[in-house]
Parts: C-alpha cells; sequence; structure tokens
C-alpha cells in the first residue's frame, strides 16, 4: 500500500546538514555573488539572454527535445521550421526563454512571489503551455490519451503514471501534496542557508509528487531557478541549472546520467533508525541536495570563467582577427561596447580613430557580422552574440553538435 498523506514527502528539509552541504552552501554563495559584478550591467544583460536560450536548450535536451541554439533564436524571431514536430520543439522552447525571461524580470523588480507556492507553479506551467497546439498538450500512453490543461495539476487516473520506478501520489490527493509543498519549501520561512538547501530538496520533492500529466522536468527547473533568484544566488540570470543537471559532475556519458541516477537514488525509503523520522531517506536526500549544490557550483565557476571580461575581451580579439569580413579596428568598437555596454552611433569615428565614413562602413561589417546590435535603427549599439561566433566566443557553453 502506498501511503497517500502528504507527509509522504518526509523528510522534506535538511534539518542537520552534513559538513560537506554546509561547505557547498558557502562556496556556491561567494561565487554566485561575484558572477558577473565586473561587467557593465548592459553587457550582463545581454548574456543573461544568451544564458536564457542555453538553459532552454539543455532543459528540453533533457526530455529528449533537441532544437539547436540557432533554431531557438529563430523561433524567437518568430520565424518557425515547416516541419510541425520541429515546429512545436521550437514554440515550446520560444516559451521556455519567455517563462525564464519573465521570472528574472519579476526578481529584478522584486516582484516575483512564493516560488514554490501551488499559485506560481500553476502559473509558471501555464505560461510555459501559452498558446501551445492542442497536440503539444496531448498525452499518450500504453492505455491512456488526454489532451493535458495547462496550469491544472493531474486530476483523473487516466493522469497518473509512473516515473522511472517511481510511482507519484494519485491524482486526487495532488492538491493536498502541493499545499503540504508549499508550506514546507516557502522560503519566507527558512533562513538564507536553508533556503539555498531548500532549492535542491525542493526540486526532488516536486517532481517525486509529479503534479501535472507532463510538463514536470521543464516546470521543475523553472522553479529551481526561480527560488535561486528569489534567495540571492541568481547572478541577475547569468547562470542556470539545466546545463549542469544535464551534464552532471564527470565528463561524458557517466555524467549523463547522473541526474536521472540522482533523481532515482532520492525516492529511496528511510532506511532504519539514524535516517529521519520520514517516508523518504533523509541521508538520500543530503546526498541529493549535496550533489545539486555541486552541479549549482561547477556552473556559476563555469559561467564566471566564460563571462570574465578580460578573457571575453581577448576572445572578441581574437574573433575579429581570424575573420574574413572584418577589419582589425572592429575590435575595438566590440572592446568598447563590451566595457561600456553601449555606444552610440555618433561615437564610433572618434573611437576607431578613423573617418567618419569608413567607421561607418566598419560599424556595419559588424552589425551584420551579428556581434552589435540596437533595439532600435538609429539607436545605440550593445553586444549581440551570433550563430557562428557562439562557438569561439563561448566554448562549451554547447555541446559541438548544438551549433554546427
Ligand atoms: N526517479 C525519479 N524520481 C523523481 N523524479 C524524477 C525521477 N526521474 C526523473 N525525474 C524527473 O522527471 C522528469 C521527467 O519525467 P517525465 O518525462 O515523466 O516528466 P514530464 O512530466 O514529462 O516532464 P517534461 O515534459 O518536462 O519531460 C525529469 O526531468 C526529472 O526532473
Ligand atoms: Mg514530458
Amino acid at each position: 500500500m502506498v501511503e497517500e498523506t502528504p507527509q509522504r514527502i518526509e523528510s522534506a528539509l535538511l534539518d542537520e546538514p552534513s559538513a560537506a552541504v554546509i561547505d557547498a552552501v558557502a562556496e556556491l554563495s561567494a561565487a554566485a555573488a561575484t558572477l558577473g559584478k565586473a561587467l557593465h550591467p548592459k553587457t550582463a544583460a545581454n548574456l543573461a539572454g544568451l544564458v536564457r536560450v542555453m538553459n532552454t536548450y539543455y532543459s528540453n535536451l533533457i526530455e529528449g527535445h533537441h532544437t539547436r541554439p540557432r533554431d531557438i533564436q529563430r523561433a524567437l524571431a518568430g520565424e518557425f521550421d515547416k516541419d510541425k514536430d520541429r515546429r512545436n520543439f521550437q514554440i515550446e522552447a520560444a516559451a521556455h526563454v519567455r517563462v525564464q525571461g519573465e521570472i528574472e524580470r519579476q526578481a529584478a523588480e522584486g516582484s516575483l512571489p512564493e516560488p514554490a507556492s501551488a499559485d506560481f507553479i500553476r502559473w509558471l506551467h501555464r505560461e510555459f503551455y501559452k498558446g501551445a497546439p492542442d497536440e503539444m498538450l496531448r498525452v499518450k500512453g500504453k492505455d491512456r490519451e488526454f489532451v493535458m490543461q495547462p496550469g491544472e495539476w493531474r486530476s483523473k487516473p487516466e493522469h497518473d503514471n509512473a516515473v522511472g520506478r517511481h510511482v507519484p501520489p494519485s491524482s486526487e490527493r495532488i492538491g493536498d501534496f502541493m499545499k503540504y509543498f508549499e508550506e514546507r519549501y516557502r522560503i519566507a520561512g527558512l533562513g538564507t542557508a536553508g533556503r539555498i538547501m531548500a532549492i535542491g530538496a525542493a526540486h526532488h520533492r516536486f517532481n517525486y509528487i509529479h503534479p501535472f500529466p507532463d510538463g514536470n522536468g521543464r516546470v521543475s527547473r523553472l522553479m529551481s531557478h526561480a527560488m535561486g533568484m528569489s534567495v540571492g544566488i541568481g547572478a541577475n540570470g547569468l547562470w542556470s541549472i539545466s546545463r549542469g543537471l544535464s551534464r552532471g559532475l564527470v565528463e561524458g556519458p557517466e555524467g549523463r546520467a547522473e541526474y536521472k541516477t540522482m533523481m532515482d537514488a532520492a525516492d529511496s525509503p528511510r532506511q532504519g533508525d539514524i535516517d529521519g523520522r520520514g517516508n523518504l531517506s533523509l541521508r538520500a536526500l543530503n546526498e541529493f541536495v549535496l550533489w545539486f549544490l555541486r552541479v549549482s557550483l561547477d556552473q556559476v565557476t563555469f559561467m564566471s570563467e566564460l563571462f570574465d571580461i578580460d578573457r571575453l575581451a581577448m576572445r572578441l580579439r581574437a574573433y575579429v582577427e581570424r575573420s574574413e569580413t572584418l577589419k582589425p579596428d572592429a575590435a575595438r568598437l566590440l572592446e568598447e561596447a563590451l566595457m561600456r555596454g553601449e555606444v552610440e552611433r555618433g561615437e564610433v569615428s572618434r573611437i576607431t580613430g578613423l573617418p567618419e565614413r569608413t567607421a561607418r562602413r566598419i560599424l556595419g561589417s559588424v552589425i551584420d557580422a551579428g556581434l552589435l546590435g540596437s533595439d532600435t535603427e538609429k539607436g545605440s549599439v550593445s553586444l549581440r552574440f551570433s550563430d557562428e561566433a557562439l562557438e569561439f566566443l563561448f566554448p562549451r557553453l554547447y555541446p559541438a553538435t548544438a551549433t554546427n
């Protein structure tokens, strides 16, 4: 008999975290506090846009939905593939970028609600599937087929399904489970270190409950993103969790299996008397939280190196040097945009030390190369990152197969 009271998700929090967990919390918050600090806010905002596409790429990839970054960019520009399946993947990718952007906007203006609240989570799901064709909402299984309602919990027996070896609570209990979930993971009720540890714990327990018929994986990763922003380790959107969940801590196929293995291990029932007092193993939760923290730290460290302003300037210069279409003077412009966030079109001649017309030609070539752009035709220009330049400017951000 499976226990159906919401307490089934206990132990939900680490009341007595291990020394390794405490160290990881300290390291993560210190690393996140410095990520992007040397960047001009405008440059940082453009890089956060890159991170949104990257997080989306990996979050969908985890579900086996492969959409290349350039196809995500095209979707954001309203250009969709003719092929129906690819188009649907593009639609969900664009939605993911949009929802993540909205989370970050709310966090920046201080209006982000409790990320683990039932209302917020249902909003995430509703927004993620807003405008999705019925076909994307259709859930098909061995003996079932139905169209999912965005933002609605599982509510009928046909919505219930196993996740790997794990059987989540049945549909009629989801409302109660999620109410309990909200109470346990309210950030407002936790201290700073407690909040940071709660991100991984909530990530697992959410997927354990599996409140929606589909889309739980993506929504849980967006919820984790919101929790990170909310507890102050979000670094204005300059890092995100999905790349790390997808790749794990060790290089190669072993690392790519870590997420599933760790999720599965955290489903374990309590083992004996010194494993907490709940239905689920406290020791396994501790291991999962530790893994989640290390994955987070690994991502923050990686992004800090990738977005290090001196090294980024060097790679921009090197990119210009090896380019066949860009003149060496283009490097000055790019560097100026990097350091100052944006450059007025009228300043280009002064910056490059070239006559007006030549300078304008150089600016045109950099815009054509997709490395500078502006919101309006005459407006000041800031950095952009073209698909062609991605792998060179941001090595290892994507697997090699994604950017060719
Ligand atoms: N053993 C497990 N216990 C709890 N959660 C798990 C387990 N294995 C995987 N998960 C979570 O479930 C998600 C995928 O499961 P599933 O494909 O059923 O979810 P989903 O509802 O289809 O979500 P999505 O549509 O985003 O894939 C994974 O991304 C992971 O977060
Ligand atoms: Mg799915």
